[in-house]
């Protein structure tokens, strides 16, 4: 078993973005801005935002969090981002989700600027991506793409098992490994749900995603014998153990399934920094296209 470290990878990318943005700041340029908005105190997601916030100031990039109470109309978070749509020191936009049930969700992506939605989750985004134009791809499923290819891992006619079809990740996941392109050119199945039995077609799997949201439901039996194992769930267990009372963990059984696999990526320390790292490359790219550079 060999372990896939997203925090080498994602550190690279960071580390490639900072040269590029120091070089900007030497020649008097602009430089990139992300701007997020966190509606409400959710606890995961004030540590998302909080980490991608620290994340854009490593790098050197101008980072605007903007924090709303969880009772925030709908029109006022319409407003906001109508205004960083229209500045011109933002690049990239991201809405943290979920948001309160009030406000409704895909009329605030709809309301992001295409060209800002460095999260690739506007329909005119996940739908370039879908015909195969270059678009703002979602972070997560970038970063996955990424590993898969830092790693060498071949997808060309293998088998990939992608569970979950959110638009975040299952879907666009989906999408870009069946890509008739290098590094993609995978053969997808996407199950989910109503799959009366999911183990059946996660055996298939020569490459497995996991992006199910519910603590190690992918157990070894679950998987097969030398697959490459992409755990994509974040999820927080109760452990008293633990200052903040609790600690992260997959939605693979990684004890278990790391015993079978071929290549598995770890919770904490997987897919979780790449999501960030694509962020942030995602608003890079967005500051050169906003500002013609090539
Ligand atoms: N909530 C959990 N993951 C994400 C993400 O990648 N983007 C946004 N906007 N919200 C999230």
């Amino acid at each position: 078993m060999k372990i896939i470290d997203g925090k080498i990878v994602a550190a690279k990318i960071r580390e490639e973005l900072k040269i590029r943005i120091d070089h900007l700041k030497q020649e008097n340029h602009s430089i990139p801005g992300l701007a997020v908005i966190l509606v409400g105190d959710d606890p995961a997601s004030q540590t998302y935002v909080a980490n991608k916030e620290k994340a854009c100031l490593e790098v050197g990039m101008n980072s605007k969090l903007i924090r709303l109470p969880a009772f925030t109309p709908e029109e006022d978070l319409i407003s906001d981002i109508e205004q960083l749509n229209a500045d011109p020191t933002i690049d990239g936009i991201l809405v943290q989700l979920p948001l309160p049930p009030h406000i409704n969700e895909q009329k605030i992506i709809e309301t992001i600027t295409p060209d800002k939605d460095v999260d690739g989750i506007h329909p005119v985004n996940a739908g370039r991506l879908l015909q195969g134009i270059s678009s703002f791809v979602a972070c997560t499923p970038a970063g996955v793409m990424e590993l898969l290819k830092f790693y060498n891992i071949e997808t060309r006619g293998k088998h990939v098992v992608v569970v979950g079809r959110s638009n975040i990740v299952g879907k666009p996941m989906s999408v870009l490994l069946a890509q008739k392109k290098e590094h993609a050119n995978a053969v997808v199945t996407l199950c989910h749900t109503a799959a009366s039995d999911l183990s059946y077609y996660t055996r298939q799997a020569d490459i497995l995603v996991a992006a199910i949201g519910k603590p190690g439901i992918i157990t070894a039996s679950m998987v097969k014998d030398g697959a490459v194992v992409i755990d994509v769930g974040i999820n927080r267990v109760e452990d008293h153990s633990k200052a903040s009372g609790f600690r992260l963990k997959g939605d693979v059984a990684f004890e278990e399934v790391s015993a079978k696999s071929s290549w598995i990526t770890p919770v904490p320390g997987g897919v979780g920094p790449m999501t960030i790292a694509m962020l942030l490359k995602n608003t890079y790219q967005s500051f050169l296209n906003r500002n013609n550079i090539i």
